[in-house]
């Protein structure tokens, strides 16, 4: 196949010196920077309902969990905060209390309750109950099951079955890598306790390295991910997002609207039900789901090199790339200049292209594939088209949708195809649409 490209008005060039050929129906999108993923989030309350007990121990952590309280009631919990005498030394209860819209509790003799055992009665109405920060005092006091002030009361005093806890610490590195602490934070694991990881970077104390609290933002997500069934433990799953790129010269290149959301979605979708993921992205400006081994690659050959090897330590593929089906033979080392592409031609250039390799199909057709699921992009005959390529790449499933209508959003429709017949997966936004895929991957499974 070759691209022919004239002056105007095939080709329209932007401000940000993007320009796109457009190519009809499957518009193939040729630029000198890979694109944005679009705006417009779309935020379903993922924690309508649920009841979650804050512990906050002492921690210049405690700053971040302002805004986690926030994040938490944005997404539909309500939260009862409980701090340790420690923790009021960073943040006031009264900013605690104003965020979470709750009265905090500070002490074991909170005279405020009616039959004053507010480490009782805490528990018995929580779904959940984190503790951030999670200093080394506390996770020693947990480890040991003391129950000298409200916070280390209130976890003692919870029912474990009904209310789990979650552990995110917080910690000077020298703290944290200390034998004692390591040693307290496998015995809580072993009572039952969910320990979140750290991250690591600058520490208030000037030091670098591993302690640090995890962000508002990944705690929230930690906490999503705890009430999602497990659905998938034990098993991995292989995904590819995001479009490919495939330069033409080094500042352009050909590729297309795909902004690998749905990709990530299922990848996260699939981390929280419990599987093990590995995610193949092409060039997206997306954050890496918490969980997830993430690969990155540029073009379709990168992505099938990287695919390939992996293939049989996986139970699953996911096909969500939107593999550029065509690449140019050749990519100049160098910038093709307008004066030399004129030379003898005109204002025109054209480009040689060859086909690139179909991942899926190549991983359908393995003697021993993994379960295969794979995306068919159309802008119509989407049940026709989906078939058809159920067949062709050897799937389990083909998800259908209309690429047009959803490049870069944050909502889509579903059409499922598989041997037994369609199904239609109402519009959503795409979490919720994969935690659906999910669901529909479990079944395939069992
Ligand atoms: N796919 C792939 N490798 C390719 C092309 C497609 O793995 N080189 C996968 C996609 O990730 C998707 C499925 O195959 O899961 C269908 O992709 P799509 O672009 O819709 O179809 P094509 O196979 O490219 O066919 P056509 O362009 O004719 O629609």
């Amino acid at each position: 196949m070759s691209i022919r490209i004239d002056s105007a008005p095939r080709v329209a060039a932007s401000s940000n010196s993007q320009w796109c050929i457009d190519m009809g129906p499957k518009r193939i999108r040729a630029c000198g920077t890979p694109r944005r993923a679009g705006a417009g989030t779309v935020r379903p309350m993922q924690l309508q309902g649920k009841h979650i007990l804050l512990g906050m121990s002492g921690g210049i952590a405690c700053y971040k969990v302002a805004e986690l309280v926030r994040l938490l009631g944005k997404a539909g919990a309500t939260v009862q905060v409980v701090m340790s005498e420690g923790a009021e030394a960073f943040i006031t209860p009264v900013t605690m209390q104003a965020l979470s819209n709750h009265r905090v509790v500070t002490s074991q003799w909170d005279a405020l309750e009616p039959n004053n055992m507010a480490h009782i009665n805490l528990s018995r109405q929580a779904d959940l109950m984190l503790i951030a920060p999670a200093s080394a005092d506390m996770i020693a006091k947990l480890a040991q099951g003391r129950a000298d002030e409200v916070l280390s009361l209130t976890a003692l005093a919870r029912p474990i079955e009904r209310c789990p806890l979650l552990i995110a610490p917080a910690m000077n590195r020298e703290m944290w890598a200390h034998p004692a602490t390591q040693r307290n934070l496998a015995q809580v694991q072993a009572d039952g306790a969910r320990v979140l990881g750290v991250g690591t970077g600058d520490q208030a104390c000037g030091e670098v390295g591993d302690g640090r609290m995890l962000e508002a933002a990944e705690l929230l997500d930690e906490v999503i991910a705890h009430f999602q069934p497990k659905l998938l433990a034990g098993k991995s799953l292989l995904i590819t997002a995001g479009p490919t790129f495939e330069p033409i010269d080094p500042v352009r290149g050909i590729t297309n609207l795909s902004s690998g959301k749905m990709g990530f979605a299922i990848a996260r979708a699939a981390a929280e039900a419990g599987a093990k993921v590995t995610l193949v992205a092409g060039p997206v400006h997306l954050p890496t789901p918490r969980h997830v081994r993430r690969i990155d690659v540029q073009t379709a050959r990168q992505m099938f090199d990287a695919v390939m090897p992996e293939v049989a330590a996986h139970d699953v593929f996911v096909a969500t790339a939107a593999v550029a089906d065509w690449r140019p033979i050749h990519a100049s080392a160098h910038k093709i200049k307008k004066d030399v592409s004129r030379e003898g031609k005109g204002a025109n250039a054209t480009f040689e292209l060859t086909e690139n390799p179909d991942i899926l199909a190549a991983v359908g057709h393995l003697p021993s594939a993994p379960l295969c699921i794979g995306f068919a992009a159309e802008s119509e005959k989407l049940a026709e088209h989906a078939r058809a390529k159920l067949v062709r790449k050897k799937a389990a499933l083909i998800v259908g949708n209309i690429g047009p209508a959803t490049f870069g959003r944050d909502d889509n429709a579903l059409l499922l195809v598989d041997a037994e017949g369609e199904r239609e997966i109402p519009h959503n936004d795409k979490l919720s649409l994969a935690r659906e895929l999910v669901r529909e991957i479990a079944k395939k499974l069992q």
